[in-house]
């Protein structure tokens, strides 16, 4: 199917060459921070210039690991709604909806469940991974299982081509494409193979060094407000070669300088030089970053704050993007339902 896009192109003509559909889901498990951002987010600004976009708010998801605290969900998603809005999603370009909003998603996670082997979803890395790294967590169930079938669904229900994801999502996206595979040999040529669009996603590092992520408490969130940032970055750890200033750093070995790559384009060159010559103290070199992150992120904060206050704006965002997004899914449906001889 690629291929044979790729040879009528020409002939078509760039301009009346149909966008492809992109699909992305985004868990609301709390604020969005700096790893989500260069992760992902800067991402989902580039493909809506570009691409039909379909982005969405995976709450169902959120309950493969996080059952126990519902109660968490609405604030949770409206946050992530206002994270999305204030770093540019525009609504009116993308379909940005929830997937709760989407009946159809469950009937077709029970449909798509009658053919996916047990064994295809016991060897996805990322469910093993997740038991062994929540071990003190009761979440071996059923629905922790099938998240890469819920996945598969939240695609092939809009018929997404396209799949923006990290290295650790590839195996799930080899998943979608057998079972719609599968599906398709049995009931015949309803659902579109996905493919991955593998971005670089950069290791943003926490404050411990380790990659940032909420559950090991080392994020900077991108709504941080000045003290919170630079508290938060004067804790980082740094090259522990370097105890004070005048002793020479390993910029290539330091969380700090990792972030500087993404801030501060206007002193990296002399960071990096300053810190391995030992002229660059820790505490100057972090000043200067928590500086450029509480500038780069200004923007974002304002229009943040400026949203949070309009009345009911995240509800009508999500139902608008809910009646965008549900043509496309009874269509599909449609398809699936006949298909079955569910009619
Ligand atoms: N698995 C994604 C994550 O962990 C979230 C997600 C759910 C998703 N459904 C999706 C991503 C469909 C892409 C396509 O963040």
């Amino acid at each position: 199917m690629g291929a044979g896009r790729a040879i009528l192109a020409p002939i078509v003509g760039a301009t009346t060459e149909r966008k492809q559909r992109v699909l992305t889901g985004y868990r609301p498990t709390g604020p969005m921070h700096v790893g989500h951002w260069f992760g992902n987010v800067e991402n989902m600004l580039r493909l809506q210039e570009e691409h039909e976009c379909f982005y969405f708010i995976a709450d169902w998801h959120m309950l493969t690991t996080h059952y126990d605290r519902t109660a968490e969900l609405p604030g949770f998603t409206r946050e992530l709604v206002l994270d999305l809005l204030a770093a540019g999603i525009d609504p009116e370009r993308v379909t940005l909806y929830r997937q709760s909003d989407v009946k159809e998603v469950a009937e077709m996670t029970l449909l798509l469940g009658m053919i996916t082997p047990l064994g295809w979803l016991e060897r996805v890395p990322t469910y093993k991974e997740r038991l062994r790294d929540m071990a003190e967590r009761d979440i071996a169930n059923y629905g922790l299982l099938g998240y890469p079938l819920l996945q598969t669904v939240d695609i092939t229900i809009v018929k997404g081509e396209l799949v923006p994801v990290g290295e650790d999502q590839v195996p799930h996206l080899e998943l979608s494409r057998e079972i719609v595979r599968r599906f398709n040999r049995l009931y015949g040529e309803v659902l579109v193979e996905p493919q991955p669009l593998l971005s670089e996603t950069p290791l943003i590092p926490g404050t411990d060094g380790r990659k940032m992520s909420k559950s090991l408490d080392n994020v900077i969130n991108v709504r941080d407000d000045e003290p919170t940032v630079r508290e938060t970055v004067r804790t980082y750890i740094t090259d522990p070669q370097k105890v004070r200033r005048g002793d020479p750093g390993r910029p290539e070995i330091c969380p700090v300088f990792t972030l500087h790559r993404r801030f501060s384009p206007d002193i990296l060159e002399w960071t990096e030089a300053s810190c391995r010559s030992g002229e660059l103290g820790c505490v100057q070199c972090k000043t200067n970053l928590a500086d450029r992150i509480v500038a780069y992120y200004r923007d974002f904060r304002e229009r943040r704050e400026e949203l949070e206050h309009r009345p009911g704006l995240v509800e009508e965002v999500l139902a608008a993007g809910a009646a965008k997004v549900r043509p496309v899914v009874e269509e599909t449906m449609k398809a699936v339902r006949d298909a079955m001889h569910l009619t």
